[in-house]
């Protein structure tokens, strides 16, 4: 008899246990890059097998510099936005509203499929100011209920790949037009980091596809009327990776030099 709670999960919101296994096992590194003490604490509490999302502990940095650097663009925020309101969309089990603690004034919805959304409230506390929504991001009706008049920041981190880009640049568009002001931080891949889905074994494993390809800022400031290009960067240019042990920091360092590699993945960050 086990009281942990049991996962089943297929696709994509499957690779989101791999996400989670990373920052839990990197809060125990001695040179943490994310300090995740929420994903260490309740990593046990859940039911899998974590060999199988293929995470080591070598491997975490390349989620949680990400995860490190969505943290600081949404901390830039919030300090000049006390009164914000926040959409997390395709949260997983992501502890970003914990990790930052934000202040009284800030609402925070945090967006995902149901069974990851009832995974979500079984595993984290309730708390004032915080709402799990359990839908599609591409869903249009969700928005409807969020107030408007805030100013707003959108965080999509590790989602736009798995939406087709008909979905993703309706979705841009329909945050844009519901909300009087704010900023769009998301990751994205480029063609070369689409086409690759099947070298990516978190992917491949979750029996998951990827679809949206943007290759560059353009793509997204022609498509979303309204946006305003604030930074589009690296993920190799992230300092974070000063902290990781050196045979990986060098790796990161030789592969940031190849162009094609380079850009493959990217941070964006408009205002609109
Ligand atoms: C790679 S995980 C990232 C999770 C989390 N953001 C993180 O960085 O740890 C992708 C997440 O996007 C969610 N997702 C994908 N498509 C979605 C959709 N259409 N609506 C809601 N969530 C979606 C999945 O369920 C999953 O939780």
């Amino acid at each position: 008899m086990t009281d942990k709670l049991k996962v089943d999960l297929r696709g994509a919101p499957q690779t989101m246990l791999a996400t989670f296994y990373a920052k839990a096992l990197d809060a125990d590194l001695p040179n943490s890059i994310l300090h995740d003490t929420w994903a260490r604490d309740i990593v046990d509490r859940i039911d899998y097998d974590w060999s199988r999302t293929t995470i080591t502990a070598t491997k975490s940095p390349a989620v949680t510099t990400r995860s490190a650097h969505f943290d600081r663009w949404a901390r830039q925020f919030l300090a000049t936005h006390p009164e914000a309101v926040v959409l997390h969309l395709g949260c997983g089990l992501d502890s970003r509203f914990f990790r930052l603690a934000p202040g009284p004034g800030v609402e925070w919805y945090d967006i995902d499929y149901p069974d990851v959304a009832r995974l979500r409230t079984q595993l984290y506390p309730a708390a004032e100011h915080y709402h799990v929504i359990p839908a599609s991001v591409t869903d249009p009706t969700w928005l409807q209920d969020i107030p408007a008049g805030r100013p707003t920041l959108m965080i999509a981190e590790g989602l736009t790949m798995y939406l087709t880009e008909q979905d993703g640049i309706a979705l841009l568009r329909r945050v844009v037009d519901h909300f009087d002001s704010g900023e769009l931080q998301f990751d994205a891949f480029n063609r070369w980091g689409i086409k690759g889905d099947w070298t990516n074994a978190v992917v491949r494993r979750a029996g998951a596809h990827l679809h949206w390809a943007i290759n560059k800022p353009e793509d997204i400031l022609k498509a979303v009327p309204g946006t305003r290009l604030l930074a589009w960067a690296s993920p190799f240019d992230d300092d974070s990776f000063d902290h990781v042990v050196w045979y990986y920091r060098w790796t990161v360092k030789a592969m940031g030099t190849l162009p094609a590699l380079r850009y493959m993945a990217q941070y964006h960050r408009y205002a609109f």
